[in-house]
Parts: C-alpha cells; sequence; structure tokens
C-alpha cells in the first residue's frame, strides 16, 4: 500500500449551497427567490419537494459547525442567499440576513475553520428575475452591487471568495434545458444569459477589489474531460467542440477575454449574445485562483439534429471500458478529475486551485445499529483523492479539497432522493449521523493523507 500524502497546509473541506440546505425561506426579511418560485409551481421537482425546510441548517448551524468540527475538516464552503440579504435583489442590506451569516462565519472561525463563501449558488432574487434575469444585461450591474454589500458585510473575516458556482450548469439547465429554476428553454434568451453571467462576474470582481485588493477570489467552474462516443472522426470531433463549449465557455472570456469559436461547426452565436464593445476587456480578469467542481467525465456524440453545436451528451458505444454507476447515473472513473486539473494547469499557466466540489449519490441509510455503511462512497473518494495527489505530484497547484456535500440535501430537480452527504439526514427528524465515509474523511484530514 502506497502512503497517499498532501503538501503541508492542505485545506479539507466540504461544500454546500443555501437553497440546498437552510430552508427558512420566509424567515427574517428574506425575499423569495427563483428556486422557491420554481419549487412552489407544480410538477417541477420530483415527489413536489421544496428547499422550504431542506437541512434547516439557518436554525441548525452551531449543530452542523461541530459537525464539521468533529470531521476535523479546516474548510467550509457555503453561499449567500442572495434574497436574504436584498430581498428584492436591490438597494440595502437587510441587517437580519447579513447577521445568519455574520453569525455563522464567526462560529466557523472559532472552530478554527476557513469560510470560503460563494456568492451565487443559484438563487437569483425572483424580483430581478420579473425584471428579466440573467438574459437583461442590467442584472450584472445588480449582481456588482449585492458582491461590494457582501464583501463589506463579512470581507473582514472571509478572505476566499467565489463569485460562481457552475455559471455553465445554471445558465444551460435553467435557461435552456428548463429543468432548473427559471425554467426557461428558447435559445436566444440562453445565450444572453451566458454573456451577461460573464459581465457580471468582471463587474463583481472589480467592485470586490476595490473595497479590499488582498481578496482572494474564484469562480467554481463545473469541469469534466470530454470523449469520443463511439471511435468515429465524427465522434472525436463532436468531443473536441463539446470540450470548449462546456469547459471554456466561462474560463476562456474570463482567463483570456474571448469566447471559443471553436465550440461551433457553423457560425457561433455571437450575435444573439447583445456583445457590446469593450465587453470582453470587461469580462477579462486575472482570478487568484480556479475553484473546479468535478463530477465524472462526458462521453460526447455527433449530433446533427442538436442546434450551434451539433453534439451531445451521450454513449459510450459498445467496447469502451467503463466505471460503475452511483445512484445518480453519472460514473466513477477516478481518472477523470486529474484530467481536468492537468487541463487547467497545462492550459492556463499552471493557476492555484481548489477543488470546490467532488462527490457521488449512493442512497444508504441508517442500518438496525443505526450506522450508515457507505463503502461505496469511501471508496469514490479514495479513488478521487489518489487521482488529485498524482496532479500534485505533477505540478498543479492544489491547495484544498471541498466534498460535495457535508450532509444530505435538495439535490434540485431531484428533491431528496439524491444524497450525497458525509453525513446522513433524516428530513422528518433532522437527526444528522455521520456515514463511515464521514470518518474515513475525517481521518484522512486529520492525518493530511491515507493508505492507497
Ligand atoms: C453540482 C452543484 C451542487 C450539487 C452537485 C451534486 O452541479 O453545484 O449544487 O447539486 O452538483
Amino acid at each position: 500500500m502506497a502512503k497517499i500524502q498532501f503538501p503541508d497546509g492542505f485545506h479539507w473541506g466540504t461544500a454546500t449551497a443555501s437553497y440546498q440546505i437552510e430552508g427558512a425561506w420566509q424567515e427574517d426579511g428574506k425575499g423569495e427567490s427563483i428556486w422557491d418560485r420554481f419549487c412552489h409551481t407544480s410538477g417541477k421537482i420530483k415527489n413536489g419537494d421544496t428547499g422550504d425546510v431542506a437541512c434547516d441548517h439557518y436554525h441548525r448551524y452551531p449543530e452542523d459547525v461541530a459537525l464539521m468540527r468533529e470531521l476535523n475538516l479546516s474548510s467550509y464552503r457555503f453561499s449567500l442567499a442572495w434574497p436574504r440579504i436584498q430581498p428584492q435583489g436591490r438597494g440595502s442590506a437587510n441587517a437580519k440576513g447579513i447577521d445568519f451569516y455574520s453569525r455563522l462565519v464567526d462560529e466557523l472561525l472559532d472552530a478554527g475553520i476557513r469560510p470560503m463563501v460563494t456568492l451565487y449558488h443559484w438563487d437569483l432574487p425572483q424580483a430581478l428575475q420579473d425584471a428579466g434575469g440573467w438574459p437583461n444585461r442590467d442584472t450584472a450591474g445588480r449582481f456588482a452591487d449585492f458582491a461590494e454589500i457582501a464583501v463589506r458585510a463579512l470581507g473582514d473575516r472571509v478572505r476566499q471568495w467565489l463569485i460562481f458556482n457552475e455559471p455553465k450548469v445554471f445558465t444551460v439547465i435553467g435557461h435552456r434545458i428548463g429543468i432548473h429554476a427559471p425554467g426557461m428553454t428558447e435559445r436566444d434568451p440562453y445565450w444572453r444569459s451566458t454573456h451577461t453571467v460573464n459581465l457580471a462576474q468582471g463587474q463583481a470582481f472589480r467592485a470586490m477589489k476595490s473595497c479590499d485588493a488582498e481578496l482572494e477570489i474564484g469562480t467554481a467552474f463545473n469541469l469534466s474531460p470530454c470523449e469520443a462516443a463511439a471511435d468515429t472522426d465524427a465522434d472525436r470531433a463532436a468531443a473536441q467542440r463539446w470540450h470548449h463549449y462546456v469547459n471554456g465557455w466561462f474560463l476562456e472570456p474570463t482567463l483570456r477575454g474571448r469566447y471559443p469559436e471553436e465550440a461551433f461547426p457553423d457560425a457561433p452565436p455571437f450575435d444573439v449574445m447583445g456583445i457590446e464593445e469593450g465587453d470582453l476587456d470587461a469580462i477579462r480578469i486575472p482570478l487568484d485562483f480556479i475553484g473546479i467542481n468535478h463530477y465524472t467525465r462526458t462521453f460526447v456524440r455527433h449530433a446533427p439534429e442538436m442546434e450551434d453545436l451539433r453534439a451531445l451528451p451521450g454513449g459510450p458505444t459498445a467496447g469502451q471500458k467503463v466505471g460503475p454507476k452511483t445512484d445518480f447515473g453519472w460514473e466513477v472513473w477516478p481518472d477523470s478529475i486529474y484530467e481536468s486539473i492537468m487541463q487547467v494547469t497545462r492550459d492556463y499557466d499552471a493557476p492555484l486551485i481548489e477543488i470546490t466540489e467532488n462527490g457521488c449519490s449512493y442512497g444508504d441509510g441508517p442500518n438496525d445499529q443505526g450506522a450508515v455503511d457507505d463503502g461505496r462512497r469511501e471508496e469514490f473518494y479514495k479513488g478521487a483523492l489518489t487521482s488529485v495527489a498524482r496532479a500534485i505530484a505533477d505540478g498543479a497547484k492544489v491547495r484544498g479539497y471541498h466534498a460535495w456535500s457535508l450532509m444530505d440535501n435538495f439535490e434540485w430537480a431531484e428533491g431528496y432522493d439524491q444524497r450525497f452527504g458525509l453525513i446522513h439526514v433524516d428530513f422528518a427528524t433532522q437527526q444528522r449521523t455521520l456515514k463511515r465515509s464521514g470518518r474515513w474523511l475525517a481521518e484522512v484530514a486529520a492525518n493530511n493523507g491515507f493508505d492507497g
């Protein structure tokens, strides 16, 4: 057994998001978010589930921070619910909303845990959606104002920030596929939403740095290596295009001030995006670190029926070696996180990296003795962490790893059906139970490594 060891000072953490855990959807002056509206619309979420109560973290955060301590964690990534802070998405801050996050940050610091804050993990104030949402260019300015309020309130204690969580996912799934809030599906507003989000990121970055130039600011990009579904030229070309689209649509404008036109076999959709002169310079920013959210690799097939990209995820077809599937149907393939880390390291001159999410869904619950024996999750983390260590040995500057997630929570369109936690949550009683995988990760964090 080889010893898998991580660099001194490596951060061991977990990640969560406001809507997925907080509950208290109407408390202390919080405004409605697009996820409140979406979940309260019948037929949108599996089993009619909502985040109204979720893990009730809004009230139980001291218990949850104590559990992080039991897990020996040194970092915790969580997000701010924008409508808790600006109920209508504009104007002055709601003191009670700020106060909640302030108390959470203090609780973390007292426990020796570094708070890492995501500004936007998908819960846009509904009032801004009513004004056009992300397809409306004005939303960028609203977001920059919110970023400044957040930094002024918490920046003295929170030094690591993430602007967006998975810009690729919330734009496409919320604005084109329509199974996430706000449930939009039209082509042109979708492409426009991606441009507003890029603009918003540039404006927020500058607003935050002008408050405090020493803040460390990143974004959590979802990255996935793309492979051809079948061993054909057409599928190989499609996989390349999909790679530029999935991995490049936000990273390229952010770090290089360009949209990856190589994602399109025909004309790119730039004409419908509302790009104005100077935008690409405004979007380009020197992020202090790159957050990587990674779950699995993607097989891609040539899809002539698919507008713009002529490619779609699908497959693999006969003959491919594949790994087992999690309960979400995502393939377990430990090499893929290595590939994503090395892609960023190669393409962008070895930037500082934090793994901001990585994890798996398995439904294991308490057995007769009350223990949660989720050996498959432990195996998943062993494989992934072995790959992260290999990437570090090969020159990647990874300084932290956040497991998704601290505890089972509201998994968007899937409701409470998919469980990603290191801690099991009984949603009827709110009882938390540390799973076997959580105990294992606590040992890893304590030893800064494990026997692989
Ligand atoms: C990511 C999201 C996160 C969670 C995991 C499973 O795409 O960022 O909120 O739902 O997937």
